[in-house]
């Protein structure tokens, strides 16, 4: 028998992906029905038509199907009332005080100047060398992500190879707000795109665009971009562990870090230097991605090494860092990059590292909030 105990007690694990609280604390669970082992859940959101819906009803399937007894799962949802709205809004405004971050257009040359604005989370994505594909990974997480239903945008900080902006198609010039802002192009599926590709023959923008200083134009990229309210902003680092990827990593106000590696980077050395760089920052060291680590063999569907076996899951735990996946070498990959159709592509493979990014930024999420003063459940007695 199931009871409606066990299947709220499941409920608790799951997380709202925009507000990273559980459902159940967000009382958003309305209504729990058992007939055999069917169950019928109704969830009320916060928007009625929220993008990430489809995200939290198919967490809701996962966690409840996680129990034996469960056989399937109906997933209704509602949206909340205008009252409940604006009460769990108080009570979210009194957790999440936060200290004022700096503002203002001046970033000025200290680095723990930029702040954080509406950016929940910035992650960068690094790299020993070049060609390992640091770039693709960077796309397709940003593509899978914006197909979870997050608010994305690419900062294309890697200067040294084809720009981020072909692989999405982009030839539309970032255009200025009258403030003077930078306004990102926007892909076909919403993701938010900044690179200094784009602005690169553009007379209208400053000179400094066109200056050698990678650190200043980078800066710029953050800073002057008016990237409104993301999720998730993924910065394309330079490639190397040389001075320009560990002065973005200090000037910017990284959350966490991604280290990408491929079986050809000789060894160990690269990967452990890029690795130890990232370890040096003050972000979380989120894991290692192996790219082209095989190729599915078009005839029986088995793994083939091509450049020998692979190593970054043993590497990985060498440097113990968390490996978060194996994407194979597939060549459709280049045929979409040329025709700026990478939306169009997918692999399981950034389906389990996107999952695993929106728990880590949950429960980041979670501790800030613990960190900071609960107004609403701990209430000062006044008498
Ligand atoms: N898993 C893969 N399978 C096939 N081609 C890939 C794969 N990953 C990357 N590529 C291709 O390899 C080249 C280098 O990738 P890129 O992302 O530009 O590398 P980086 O940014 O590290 O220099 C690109 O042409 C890209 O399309
Ligand atoms: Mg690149
Ligand atoms: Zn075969």
């Amino acid at each position: 028998m199931i009871d409606k105990n066990s299947i709220v007690n499941s409920l608790r694990g799951v997380l709202d992906p925009e507000i990273g609280i559980s459902i159940v604390d967000l009382n958003m669970v309305r209504d729990v029905s058992i007939e055999g082992d069917h169950v019928k859940v109704t969830i009320a959101l916060t928007v009625a038509h929220c993008p990430l819906a489809k995200t939290l009803q198919t967490d809701v399937e996962k966690a409840l199907k996680k129990s034996n007894e469960v056989k399937s799962v109906t997933v209704e949802t509602t949206a909340m009332s205008k009252t409940e709205l604006n009460e769990l809004r108080t009570r979210l405004q009194n957790r999440t005080t936060q200290t004022p971050t700096p503002q203002g257009n001046s970033p000025g040359p200290g680095i723990d100047r930029l702040g954080k604005r509406e950016l929940r989370n910035i992650i960068a994505i690094a790299s020993g060398k070049g060609g390992v594909g640091k770039s693709f990974v960077t796309s397709m997480l940003a593509v899978q992500l914006r197909r979870l239903g997050y608010e994305v945008g690419i900062l294309d900080a890697d200067l040294t190879g084809p720009s981020i902006a072909k692989v999405f198609g982009l030839k539309d010039r970032p255009s200025k707000t009258p403030s003077g802002r930078i306004t990102p192009v926007v892909t076909r599926t919403g993701i938010k795109v900044m690179s200094i590709n784009l602005v690169l023959d553009d007379p209208e923008m400053p000179v400094i665009w066109r200056g050698p200083i990678v650190n200043s134009v980078i800066r710029q990229l953050y800073w002057d971009v008016d990237w409104g309210s993301l999720h998730y902003l993924l910065v394309d680092l330079p490639p190397g562990t040389s001075d320009a990827p560990l002065t973005v990593l200090q000037s910017l106000p990284l959350d966490g870090v991604i280290v990408v590696s491929s079986p050809q980077e000789l060894a160990s050395l690269i990967v452990t230097k890029a690795v130890n760089m990232a370890k040096k920052m003050n972000a979380e060291l989120l894991g290692l991605v192996e790219n082209m680590s095989y190729l599915t063999c078009p005839h029986c569907g088995k793994a083939i090494n091509v450049f020998g076996e692979p190593q970054g899951e043993k590497l990985a735990k060498q440097l113990n860092v968390p490996f978060l996946g194996s994407v194979p070498v597939d060549p459709i990959i280049a045929r979409l990059s040329d025709h700026g159709q990478i939306e169009d592509y997918s692999a399981s493979v950034f389906q389990s590292i996107a999952d695993e990014l929106r728990i880590r930024a949950s429960q980041h999420a979670q501790q800030l909030m613990q960190g900071l003063p609960i107004a609403w459940s701990i209430q000062p007695s006044e008498s």
